[in-house]
């Protein structure tokens, strides 16, 4: 007789369960590739004839269809904390003296030392022993729903053993760890991205952290993402010490690192973070230090938490990793305002996850200061997120007939004359049609933080730039005109310059700040790009403001000035934006629509404390009623409304005798003053 397949269905996923968990947490398999998939070919043969017996904890649903255009927001139920940092024995001792400190002197100190992966930190939430919710760290308080991707990952119980031996019976529980990728996983990402013409990630970390904000599950799956879990929260349960929740947490099925040691001492905790400093090349995966946690749970309570670390743990942080190899070259790039770059071209060396064929030399200066030369052997070391850089020069090793480094007299890219301001350390190409510059610029201009066009990579502006296709920003938009030779071109295709194209038109909604920054003109970060498009609200009176009046501006000072007004001195530049407006970008920011007209014409001044608003509110109000808000006092404003100690400003208001109102007059001037 046929089985009944709602217990066939069971059966099996008890079976992938139990295979995953060995696979994958156990590392030893007890079933061949081949059985498995035959398993799990069975269950979604199944589950696709009884679809109504499919359950979000089933194996089948790893990696679910559905794509999330945003994460959620999941606020924590307790706050994911970070760690302070120690980097030598003398801070370890430090931790240590605080610790007794903390605690009454009869108390014995029992230290757990943990690795601490380079990964992101995650919680999971278990309802009735199912996976719930699985959210990022965030900023602490809230984090990021990312469920969908964590059950890709293998090693994750999606619903618990329930032959456990623990005692522990919660229904609602939680447990966090560390998410990241194996070296040889992020080395074959990268390889393959590189393939693609993709950007590769500069380490196993980023990797982690962009695969598991990803919006297909799909694309997850393949990637085979890791955890380690290293706690677990119960509210009910009597849990006394940490190494009794790795515990716990290794028979509840999850996977844990077992390098973990106790130890009685913060000479043996120091002895732990020596050895693993010297073992750390031998993982097939990536730590940056040792997590120092007090192991009594009680202790820890007493212990408790300054603002944003708990006080009974600390990480021990390793050195930045250095290797040794030959300077090859050294070349200079040019940036998108024409500075010169040094760049060294190293014989490749693996560090860190990568091989590493170039490093960063910063300007001329550090070259002279470190003498540093070609044919060299320098260190070099990656630390973290940063770019791999030169840290000495070793001596003894360089050859007899080296010489120092000759510094360019003109640009390499396009063979112009050099210029040294006096005052800087940097050399700048002041050709603005060198081809590296323009493509700089165009890379500026289409990123993320200014226009956002999705797909315009450097890739494919060093290419459209090569061919002729764009000589400056402002050809982004007339690349539609020239659609039926785009798509002829090798590797790019209709489907590719339509998704292109279509980016290029949705850009054209970026708000004026965006446009602004995306200009490139020097100096005006975004920061200072959204201030310009507040004060002046359109790129006109942008263009024809004084010195003084950008600077009337709060944080705004002489350098952004300058370079505003250098830049609209130019004709060529006017010319590039009046195309950019025919082609329909945002020149004006949206001015808040104006209840009334009562201060229309009129401009304001605020200075000191308001106590019923903030600054920011009382502008709001401003504006809403038609009125300015101006950062100086001159002749010029009409009034300046006082807080508490207000300063200079309300000095020079009243020896340029400027009405001065008080919050309250102000108030009763737009009639909010709710006792009017
Ligand atoms: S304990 C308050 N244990 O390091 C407790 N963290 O800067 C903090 N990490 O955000 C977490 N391995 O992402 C802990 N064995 C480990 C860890 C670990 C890596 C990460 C975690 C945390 C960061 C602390």
């Amino acid at each position: 007789m046929k089985k009944n397949p709602q217990h066939r269905i069971e059966e099996l996923r008890e079976i992938i369960r139990e295979h995953d968990y060995k696979y994958y947490v156990l590392a030893q398999p007890s079933l061949t590739d081949y059985e498995f998939d035959q398993l799990l070919a069975e269950l979604t043969e199944l589950e696709n004839q009884y679809p109504e017996f499919i359950t979000p904890d089933s194996p089948t649903q790893r990696v679910g269809s559905d794509l999330t255009k945003e994460f959620k927001s999941v606020p924590h139920k307790i706050p994911m904390l970070s760690l302070s940092n120690t980097y030598s024995e003398g801070e370890l001792a430090d931790f240590d003296r605080r610790i007794r400190e903390g605690l009454p002197s009869s108390e014995i100190v029992e230290y757990i030392c943990e690795l601490k992966i380079d990964g992101l930190s995650v919680s999971l939430r278990y309802i009735n022993g199912k996976l719930s919710v699985a959210a990022t760290r965030g900023d602490g308080s809230t984090g990021e729903e990312v469920t969908n991707n964590v059950k890709t990952i293998r090693s994750i119980p999606l619903s618990l053993n329930k032959t456990s031996s623990t005692v522990f019976k919660d229904d609602e529980f939680e447990v966090r760890g560390e998410i990241f990728l194996e070296l040889e996983a992020f080395r074959k990402l990268n390889e393959e991205r590189e393939l693609n013409g993709e950007k590769t990630f500069a380490n196993p970390r980023n990797s982690a952290a962009g695969t598991l904000k990803l919006q297909d599950p799909k694309i997850v799956a393949g990637r085979s993402l890791q955890i380690f879990l290293y706690y677990l929260y119960s509210e009910t349960a009597q849990i006394n010490s940490q190494s009794e929740n790795l515990e716990i947490l290794n028979d509840l099925g999850f996977r844990i690192n077992k390098n973990f040691r106790i130890c009685n001492n913060i000479g043996e905790v120091l002895k732990y973070c020596e050895e693993w400093e010297a073992k750390r090349n031998t993982l097939p995966y990536e730590i940056d230090g040792v997590v120092v946690k007090v192991n009594s749970l009680r202790q820890q309570k007493i212990l408790g938490s300054i603002a944003k670390s708990p006080r009974w743990a600390v990480a021990y942080k390793f050195k930045a990793k250095q290797a040794e190899t030959r300077l090859k070259k050294i070349t200079w790039q040019v940036g998108r305002t024409g500075t010169l770059t040094p760049v060294a071209e190293l014989e490749p060396v693996f560090l860190a996850g990568s091989t590493i064929s170039r490093a960063t030399l910063h300007n001329i200066d550090e070259i002279v200061r470190k003498d540093i030369r070609e044919d060299d052997w320098v260190l070099i070391e990656k630390g973290g997120d940063v770019i791999p850089k030169v840290v000495s020069v070793n001596l003894p090793k360089r050859s007899k007939n080296s010489s120092k480094v000759k510094i360019p007299s003109v640009c390499p890219v396009c063979g112009s004359k050099l210029f040294k301001p006096a005052n800087e350390v940097a050399i700048y190409c002041e050709n603005s049609l060198c081809p590296e510059q323009v493509k700089g610029r165009i890379s500026h201009f289409a990123a993320r933080g200014a226009m956002d066009i999705d797909g315009l990579g450097d890739a494919l502006i060093n290419l459209f730039v090569d061919l002729g296709y764009l000589k400056d920003y402002s050809d982004i938009f007339h690349l539609k005109e020239k659609r039926d030779e785009l798509i002829k071109i090798d590797r790019l295709g209709e489907k590719s310059i339509d998704n292109l194209l279509s980016a290029i038109e949705a850009s054209k909604q970026r708000p004026f700040n965006k446009v602004l920054f995306g200009l490139g003109i020097r100096f005006v970060g975004s920061g200072a790009a959204k201030k310009l498009a507040d004060h002046f609200l359109n790129i006109d009176k942008l263009a024809d403001a004084s010195s003084e009046e950008i600077e009337s501006i709060h944080e705004i000072g002489s350098s952004i000035s300058q370079s505003v007004l250098r830049f609209f001195s130019s004709a060529k530049n006017r010319q590039l934006i009046s195309r950019l407006k025919k082609s329909g970008l945002n020149f004006t920011e949206e001015e808040k629509s104006a209840v009334s007209d009562l201060l229309r014409g009129k401009s304001f001044v605020l200075t000191g404390t308001l106590s019923s608003m903030s600054r920011d509110e009382a502008k709001d109000i401003i504006l809403m009623h038609g009125g300015a808000v101006v950062s100086s006092v001159s002749k010029k404003t009409n009034f300046v409304i006082a807080g508490e100690n207000a300063g200079s400003k309300l000095t020079k208001a009243e020896s340029l005798k400027i009405p001065v109102l008080t919050e309250e007059q102000f108030l009763k001037l737009v009639q909010l003053d709710k006792n009017v």
